[in-house]
């Protein structure tokens, strides 16, 4: 068995929708294991771009794909994309799309809250997607959350609808907001319902009868593990666990499934949204660096935050996620410059640090401690064997691979699936 989980190892947008579809070519299946439509995954298939939220990568390959239950899930949402990419030629039909029937779903209430939240925090804000994301995975552990498979049971929705309407309402009056209109909710969910249900079933049977025919199975992760809710830069954060080991709860396969572990990492570094950022530049080498990598949400069109690869924090998520190799993406960004930096370390108040500490005051105070390397002018875009990078471009690769302790199985070189150098074969290894 070889399976494949990709996850971020940075603040999310590393890269991970263009490998997810350059590997599903190789798998059986494509599974999303946590997030939601918060996740932008952009793919370039000959010049033609798949923007995707919800939907595993693997769909635009016509790859068996499946919405595991860690997922919450937005059956407009759903819908819209579904419509967006047949729209653009994807065939999407029950044998290829499987829905977890145990997903929580998000509701018009988790968008509004999701907002309000935002809107009240002022310049303490998260900077959410505003997707209701975060609202969704608090009623799921609060169980009060509507299902998937509930969407079979609208008759009988009432008490679960209280349950849920009591906590919302009680939340809406702190914001001077009127009581959720459930007639309104129970029409809206009436609407979608069919939609849905065509996909819906239990995930975790359909993964355990593919997995017994020896399927090549692909865990598909959303942001990264800077994002995560334990082990990310908290409280700016997602609401779900980004790690590796989610690919097995949020799926219904078990830990031994998950196979290789990818991380897919950015030459440089990114975020969007608040929080502690370290590396961050906000000078013209930032600015040229996040034009010339288009450094704009998908999600979201905010423009994303640039700064120079932070060693330090990508060995962390690394070890914390089990990663077996990295995809280093984006290296053509750097084409150009005449020197580079790594971050290898961390002052702070007069201590050194090989690690990022977890109070969110220290996160945001500690110094960047700076190796600087010779840049290469020789372009590296569109390169698809190691062969043709510059010698200065392999030595920068070669440091983040000692200084993260992780090998690079795979090196993207461009937005297109197949500028890609493959290095050591994650189904194979
Ligand atoms: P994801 O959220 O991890 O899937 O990443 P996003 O799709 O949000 O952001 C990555 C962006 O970089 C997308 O626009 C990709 O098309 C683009 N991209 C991916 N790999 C490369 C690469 O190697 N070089 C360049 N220049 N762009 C890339
Ligand atoms: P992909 O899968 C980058 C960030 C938001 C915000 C924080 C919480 O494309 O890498 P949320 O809406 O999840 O409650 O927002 O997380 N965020 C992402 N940043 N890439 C993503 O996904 C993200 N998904 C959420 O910007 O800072
Ligand atoms: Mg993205």
């Amino acid at each position: 068995m070889a399976n494949v989980t990709v996850i971020g190892a940075q603040w999310g947008d590393e890269g991970k929708g263009k490998i997810v579809d350059w590997l599903a070519s190789r798998a059986d299946a494509v599974v999303r294991f946590q997030g939601g439509h918060n996740a932008g995954h952009t793919l370039v298939i000959d010049g033609k771009v798949f923007k995707l939220s919800l939907l595993p990568s693997g769909i635009v390959s016509g790859t068996m794909s499946m919405i595991g239950n860690g997922v919450v899930l937005d059956p407009w949402a759903l819908r819209d994309e579904v419509e967006k990419l047949e729209g653009q030629g994807v065939v999407i039909n029950d044998d290829n799309l499987a829905i977890a029937d145990n997903c929580p779903l998000i509701l018009p209430m988790h968008r509004d809250l999701d907002g309000l939240r935002e809107a009240a925090a002022g310049k303490g804000k998260i900077g959410t997607t505003g997707r209701g994301i975060g609202p969704a995975y608090e009623d799921k552990v609060g169980r009060r959350a509507i299902r998937v498979c509930d969407l079979a049971h609208l008759d009988s929705l009432d008490p679960q609808l209280d349950r849920l309407c009591a906590h919302h309402d009680a939340l809406r009056a702190g914001f001077d907001q009127p009581p959720v209109d459930r007639e309104a909710l129970i029409e809206e969910l009436r609407d979608i319902a069919d939609f849905v249900q065509r996909f819906a079933q239990p995930v975790w049977k359909r993964l355990k009868k593919v997995r017994k025919a020896g399927a090549k199975i692909l865990f598909e992760g959303a942001q990264g593990v800077l994002l995560d809710v334990d082990h990310g830069t908290y409280p700016f954060v997602t609401s779900s666990n980004t790690v590796s080991g989610t690919a097995a709860a949020g799926s219904g396969l078990g830990p031994n499934s998950t196979g290789f572990v990818l991380g897919i990492v950015k030459a440089y570094t990114t975020r969007v949204g608040s929080g502690p950022f370290p590396t961050e530049l906000d000078d013209e080498v930032g600015q040229g660096i996040g034009e010339r990598g288009h450094e704009f949400g998908t999600v979201t069109g905010r423009q994303r935050r640039v700064g120079w690869f932070d060693a330090v924090i990508v060995r962390q998520t690394c070890a914390i996620s089990g990663v077996t190799g990295i995809a280093l993406t984006k290296i053509d960004v750097l084409d150009g410059l005449d020197t580079v930096k790594i971050c290898t370390g961390y002052r702070l108040r007069g201590n050194v640090y090989d690690y990022l500490p977890s109070h969110a005051g220290e996160q945001a105070e500690v110094e960047p401690i700076y190796e600087e390397m010779d840049g290469w002018s020789e372009s590296t875009a569109g390169a698809r064997s190691f062969a043709d990078l510059p010698a200065n471009a392999i030595k920068y690769i070669q440091r983040v691979q000692e200084l993260i302790e992780c090998p690079v199985a795979l090196v993207s070189t461009s937005p297109e699936r197949d500028d890609t150098i493959l290095m050591r074969d994650p189904f194979v290894d």
